[in-house]
């Protein structure tokens, strides 16, 4: 496929970006991707691994390639990595995009996520990295959307209705 993606999602991990964008995807009847499934089938590597292997600073220009392929090819919904508008080249490349901010507060996103290890910034201390986090990113996220959609307190099929209902 190729074209300008319907819609792109960003938002903290554990949002519920891929659950909401499957939905989406489907109620629209468009195809979803993800970023960071293309990095991982392109490195043959977990997230995880490239972390630990090449640092967070090489894992954020592979996502910025990442993104720019997907906005070329992809017409359908597009999930970006949580992290993904910390890099100013990324957020560039968002500009003129249909972009919704699936937003949450700390304690949702405590609650959501819990001690997930999978998520290489949140191994110690998640409240107080998630309060940090989120203060160095919401400003971000604000910065590239043009729809906001909370999720506190709602089921992902309610996010997807106030999601399509903003587009
Ligand atoms: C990250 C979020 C993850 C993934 C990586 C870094 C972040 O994506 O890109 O672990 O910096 O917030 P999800 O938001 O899809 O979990």
């Amino acid at each position: 496929m190729s074209g300008v993606p319907v819609v792109v999602l960003v938002g903290p991990m554990g949002v519920g970006k891929s659950t909401v964008g499957g939905l989406m995807a489907e109620r629209l009847g468009v195809g979803y991707r993800d970023t960071d499934d293309d990095i991982v089938a392109e490195q043959g590597r977990t997230i995880s691994e490239i972390f630990v292997d090449d640092g967070e600073a090489a894992f954020r220009a592979m996502e910025k390639q990442a993104v720019r392929r997907a906005l070329e090819e992809h017409d359908g919904v597009l999930a970006l990595g949580g992290g993904a508008v910390l890099d100013a080249g990324t957020r560039a490349l968002l500009a003129g995009q249909r972009v919704v901010y699936l937003s949450m507060d700390v304690e949702e996103a405590v609650k959501r996520t819990g001690l997930n290890a999978a998520r290489p910034l949140l191994a110690v201390n998640p409240r107080k990295q998630w309060r940090e986090l989120m203060e160095a990113r919401r400003p971000l996220y604000e910065e590239v959307a043009t729809v906001v959609v909370a999720t506190d307190g709602r089921t992902p099929e309610e996010v997807t209705e106030a999601a399509l209902d903003a587009l």
